[in-house]
């Protein structure tokens, strides 16, 4: 069984995660794996906080000399922003900040102080997050599967990428400051969230997670709970702020008629091959072969210079939203957080389909099922 469990709050000592499930045996690129926490603390639009914390990980069980060793991998990140905590006093939270925890999770928790609230709800936990999926993508790299992902949109603004294979626009948003395969697009995007900022406001958008090479058959269609799709959308509907989470261009499908949408296969010297991927590599809730294509939608950031209408819990009386330090962008570090939930979700799928208590039987039975298709 493959699970994460992720701990720690915003300016807590640090963030923890246990992963527990990985075969052993898998060699970790480390350098990968905080690079994928660096690209999370990137991305033009975020705030101050990320200037104060330079995530890097640390294991505290699971590793030995660079390898898994089949026992649970626990991940230690401190929080550096911590130290300037520590002695401060703060008043009690009271005013419920619209598009936050604050409100439910206070009336929910018992909580009269919100920021206790906000601790855990806060999105530095995604740190954890991707931590976790960067283990992941070890595990899924050993078998050739590449997760990568890119923005496609900020505050209205889209990418133009329809003529652009996956893989280039994977590898030119790792080149760009906004993650946006789009140079064009990333000068308008930037432009948009300067804007927002002058006039202490914030943004939202859309970004797409991809995954390459994965074998036919992860997750499958007899039992609800099991469908590949619905587990990613959950996965990825869970990152803070994501709204809404679509398989390949679903919403785009659902204007046009059957024989418009659905991708024909073909016979070939390797195979049944395919010209098209409007399913987003998923059919009957299991993976096709195709390349996976996640898309999700952001709100806009929900803390704004600009104050918002709210109520001060402690009085009953109208107030209005107090201002900390916060992004005004957080779409590009999001798309890193949705490759490593799409990661971590396919590798519980694999590790189901494939079993593997050492990485390399993993690997020999991926390999014979891909060379017996
Ligand atoms: C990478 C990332 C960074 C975020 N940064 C902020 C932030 O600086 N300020 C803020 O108000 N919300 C930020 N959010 C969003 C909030 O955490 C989120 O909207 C809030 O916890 C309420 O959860 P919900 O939007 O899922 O309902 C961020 C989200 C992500 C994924």
């Amino acid at each position: 069984m493959f699970r994460f469990l992720t701990a720690g709050e915003s300016h807590g000592p640090a963030l923890t995660v246990i992963v527990e499930g990985l075969p052993a045996g898998l060699a970790l690129d480390i350098e990968a794996m905080n690079d994928d926490l660096r690209r999370r603390q990137g991305g033009y639009g975020r705030g101050g906080r990320q200037q104060i914390e330079q995530d890097r990980i640390q294991f505290l069980g699971g590793v030995y000399e660079g390898k898994t060793i089949g026992a649970p991998v626990v991940i230690l990140i401190p929080n550096r922003d911590y130290e300037n905590w520590r002695e401060r006093v703060v008043p009690p939270w009271t005013k419920p900040r619209p598009g936050h925890a604050d409100l439910a999770g206070g009336h929910k928790y018992g909580l009269g102080d919100l920021r206790l609230v906000a601790e855990r709800a806060s999105a530095r936990e995604t740190a954890a997050r991707v931590a976790a999926g960067a283990l992941a993508k070890n595990l899924l790299r050993a078998v050739d599967i590449a997760i990568g992902s890119y923005v496609e949109s900020i505050g209205g603004v889209m990418a133009r990428v329809d003529d652009m294979p996956l893989v280039d626009r994977v590898a030119a948003a790792r080149a760009s400051d906004i993650y946006c395969p789009d140079e064009l697009a990333a000068a308008d995007m930037r432009a948009r969230i300067d804007e927002a900022r002058q006039v202490g406001d914030s943004l939202g958008g859309t970004f797409v997670v991809v995954a390459l090479n994965v074998p036919v058959g992860l997750g499958s269609h007899v039992q609800w709970d099991r469908r590949l799709d619905g587990r990613l959308a959950q996965a990825v509907m869970s990152i803070q702020a994501v709204k809404g989470v679509e398989i390949g261009p679903a919403f785009a499908n659902a204007a046009l008629r059957g024989t418009q949408v659905h991708d024909a296969i073909y016979p070939g010297p390797a195979g049944p091959w395919r010209q098209t991927n409007r399913a987003g590599g998923l059919e009957g809730g299991m993976s096709n072969g195709e390349p996976i294509v996640v898309r999700a939608a952001m709100k806009p950031i929900p803390t704004t210079i600009t104050p918002i209408p709210t109520v001060d819990l402690a009085t009953g009386e109208a107030a209005q939203t107090e201002y900390s330090r916060s992004d005004v962008c957080a779409v590009p570090a999001a798309s890193i957080v949705g490759e490593a939930m799409v990661a971590l979700t396919l590798a519980e799928a694999l590790l189901e389909r494939f079993g593997g208590d050492d990485i390399d039987s993993l690997v020999r039975r991926v390999a014979d099922d891909r060379f017996s298709s």
